[in-house]
């Protein structure tokens, strides 16, 4: 399946996807990886896998519509049938999000409908919560709102920080994401016409 990958930071998500492509275990192709940061460490992951490595600055661009285009554009250089966020701090125009219906997941360091948009995990803290997670979703207009795909949970334990809890989510993320988009590239998730996610679990 061709992909290309979005991320703006660390890209520990992007590392688990790469290396499913490279033991085999996930069958994508990852063509590019996008980032609006130039200083991203997953753009150094995306380098030493020998993937295209490309930065598109937001700062370059005189509005949002502008850069989503140009993002879309780039994008469709690489003619992936998946766009992955993996870390794209990014809100995104409706028309990007419309363009890419049905092909574009996210992951959510919560579990959504908790906790959308930023400081999730001390948020879960402040909020008392007893468990955490992440989400893996289709993304929709509905900023981390769209149809979710997938959680992990994961216990928040009265010693966390938002840094231990967040943590642990993230070892989460690093085996849900993949499994999605390992769904996704068997043909076995789609995003139904209703928008509802449709999952084949068969074996
Ligand atoms: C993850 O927590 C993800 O859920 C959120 O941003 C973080 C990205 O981490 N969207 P990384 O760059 O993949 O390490």
């Amino acid at each position: 399946l061709p992909v290309v990958v979005l991320i703006s930071g660390g890209g520990s998500n992007l590392q688990a996807l790469i290396d499913g492509q490279l033991d085999g275990s996930l069958p994508v192709d990852i063509r590019a990886v996008i980032s609006n940061r130039a200083d991203a460490f997953g753009l150094e992951r995306a380098r030493r896998a020998g993937l295209a490595a490309r930065v598109l600055n937001h700062r370059d661009f005189v509005s949002r519509e502008a850069y989503d285009t140009a993002l879309a554009a780039l994008i469709d250089e690489y003619a992936p049938q998946l766009v992955v966020l993996a870390g794209f701090m990014r809100i995104l125009t409706p028309a990007f999000v419309t363009h890419y219906q049905g092909r574009m997941l996210n992951i959510h360091p919560s579990l959504l409908p908790k906790f959308r948009g930023l400081h999730t995990h001390q948020r879960a803290i402040d909020a008392g919560e007893q468990e955490h997670g992440a989400t893996v979703h289709f993304v929709t207009e509905d900023l981390d709102g769209g149809p979710a795909v997938l959680q992990a949970r994961v216990p928040v334990l009265p010693e966390d920080d938002a840094d231990t809890l967040a943590a642990r989510v993230l070892q989460k993320e690093h085996l849900i994401y993949p499994l999605a988009v390992g769904w996704v590239a068997e043909g076995r998730l789609k995003l139904g016409s209703d928008g509802r996610p449709l999952l084949d679990a068969s074996p």
